[in-house]
């Protein structure tokens, strides 16, 4: 970024102080980040603009939600991609191997543009920064990085980008610990029409002894009660219908509460009271642990239409050695009475699930024990990871005997398992007509949309010639396509037609206007 004199900026310079942190007042910083704008813009004869790459969960994307609504109140432009971007920012993720490494093939290609132009500026965010070993890789490699933030500062990012920009100096600004970021003071640009984040709580306790998470994002401190309602409803006076709430460990939410007035409230009832919300019409949250699940929020799903009838519980392995190995709360006899009271509860909830395979110490029967919970289950999705050790979690310390080459054959059999229980999931709802919210067009086909039903399917929709006539000349775009623009966030009915693996092929048969 090109420098701008001193004297030319309305400075509120004031030094960060743990009290400012406390009151997190970055109103000043955010105007000094607009003059900023101004003056580059006098000066340049354009605005600045910026691209946000994102790696991980959706915590994460909530954060560059968050980053990017601080960079459009500043004035910034946000840009397609690196190339045309004068500020490129990218919040990274550490949860997996191939995370970290991702990582250093983008900075690569950003030394490159740097040493093309010299102005260009660079921002690293999330929970890599977090790690001292690849900060201390990025100082010795990727030196030409101005600023770098971690999870819980950016709250503090107007100040810290305004400081590194006016005064052209590298500021490295992690903090160790959660200050609870009071979300609600910070602007948000939210990237989806149809589907609202709202982090419910940050960080996790559990320390399930392969994941870094709770070293990455610190321990788990849940958001007030109030300022989730408020949020919640100023989402839906915006129009938003379908609600995301977000935690490492989102049913842990309200164990943290020390405040008497705040004490009594739990998951549960904070589902509850979000269901309760007129005009919320579907309600998801992301991750359930089994361990903080009880009778209680089993009966909240069960009476509450607008929560989805669908819930992503994470089961890791179906066998109880390796899951005590693991640290993980649950044995495969509560995790099935789990789901055989979720399916009382809720007769048409899908389940789906998180598995590691090659767990160090896994044996084939440990392997055959997971494989046995599966065809139980009958999960109509499931991530698939294969272990990979992560640098300070005791599991990188277990001896590890595996065998690559048989740990990728798991790996297969268990894609090929699940694969036929998805086929299968997706087949009994074929030639049922069902509610289907618009997400947009369908990367493969500019005349298929794509949207989701409430438990969560994949549905990749055309539509009949007769609808097709009566859509307003909004819904079509120049080229004659249709236009994502219109359909998102939009309700259907769909006719499900073919069911595929990952998707189920439909037809509309009504449109909300
Ligand atoms: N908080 C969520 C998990 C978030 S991480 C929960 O507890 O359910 C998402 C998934 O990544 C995990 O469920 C796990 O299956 C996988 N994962 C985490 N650490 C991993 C590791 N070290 N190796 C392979 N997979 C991992
Ligand atoms: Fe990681 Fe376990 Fe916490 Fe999930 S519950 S974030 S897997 S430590
Ligand atoms: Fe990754 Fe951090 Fe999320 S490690 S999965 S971005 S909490």
């Amino acid at each position: 970024m090109t420098k701008i004199a001193k004297d030319k900026l309305r400075l509120n310079n004031q030094d960060i102080s743990n009290q400012d942190q406390k009151n997190n007042d970055q109103a000043p910083y955010l105007e000094s980040l607009k003059s900023y704008v101004k003056q580059y813009k006098i000066q340049n004869g354009e605005t600045p603009t910026y691209f946000i790459q994102t790696f991980g969960c959706q915590q994460n994307e909530n954060d560059s939600e968050i980053i990017a609504g601080i960079m459009d109140a500043s004035g910034f432009i946000s840009a397609e991609n690196y190339e045309v971007a004068d500020i490129s920012i990218i919040n990274t993720c550490s949860i997996r191997e191939n995370a970290d490494t991702r990582l250093f093939g983008h900075l690569g290609i950003l030394k490159t543009l740097k040493q093309q132009n010299k102005n260009r500026f660079t921002m690293l965010c999330g929970c890599m920064m977090t790690q001292d070993q690849h900060l201390e890789k990025i100082k010795k490699s990727f030196s030409f990085v101005n600023l770098i933030f971690g999870p819980h500062d950016i709250y503090r990012l107007p100040h810290l980008l305004w400081d590194s920009l006016e005064n052209d100096k590298q500021i490295i600004a992690v903090s160790k610990e959660n200050l609870m970021p009071s979300q609600e003071n910070l602007p948000i640009t939210r990237s989806r029409k149809f589907r609202a984040l709202v982090s419910i709580m940050y960080g996790c306790n559990n320390f399930c002894t392969f994941c870094i998470v709770p070293y990455t994002r610190g321990r788990e401190i849940s958001r007030s009660f109030s300022s989730i309602i408020k949020e919640i409803i100023s989402l839906r006076d915006e129009g938003y219908t379908e609600i995301m709430l977000l935690g490492q460990n989102v049913n842990a939410w309200g164990k943290d509460f020390r405040d008497e007035k705040e004490k009594p409230k739990n998951f549960a009832e904070l589902l509850e009271a979000v269901a309760q919300i007129e005009g919320i019409k579907r309600i998801r949250y992301m991750s359930p642990n089994p361990r903080d699940i009880d009778q209680q929020l089993i009966d909240t799903i069960g009476k509450y239409k607008n929560i989805e009838p669908h819930m992503h519980l994470p089961l890791q392995s179906g066998s109880n050695r390796i899951l005590k190995l693991m640290g993980r709360r649950h044995d495969r006899e509560r995790y099935l009475e789990i789901v055989r009271q979720l399916r009382k509860a809720r007769p048409e909830i899908s389940l789906t699930t998180d598995i590691i395979v090659g767990f160090p110490g896994e044996t084939e029967q440990d392997f055959a024990d997971t494989l046995d919970l599966m065809e139980q289950v009958k999960f109509d999705s499931a991530f698939t990871f294969i272990y990979s050790a992560r640098e300070g979690t005791p599991a990188a310390k277990f001896k590890n005997n595996s065998d690559p080459e048989q740990i990728s054959q798991r790996f297969q059999r268990l894609i090929e398992l699940q694969n036929t229980h998805s086929l299968e999931a997706n087949n009994k709802v074929i030639s049922q007509v069902e509610e289907v919210l618009l997400e947009g067009i369908s990367h493969g086909n500019k005349n298929i949309l794509t949207g989701r039903t409430a438990d969560f399917k994949l549905i990749n929709l055309s539509i009949p010639q007769e609808i097709y006539q009566t859509l307003p000349s909004e819904a079509i775009n120049d080229q004659g396509n249709l236009n994502g623009n219109y359909f998102e966030g939009k309700y259907c009915l769909v006719k499900l037609n073919k069911a595929k693996t990952f998707s189920i092929e439909g037809e509309m048969v009504e449109i909300q206007c």
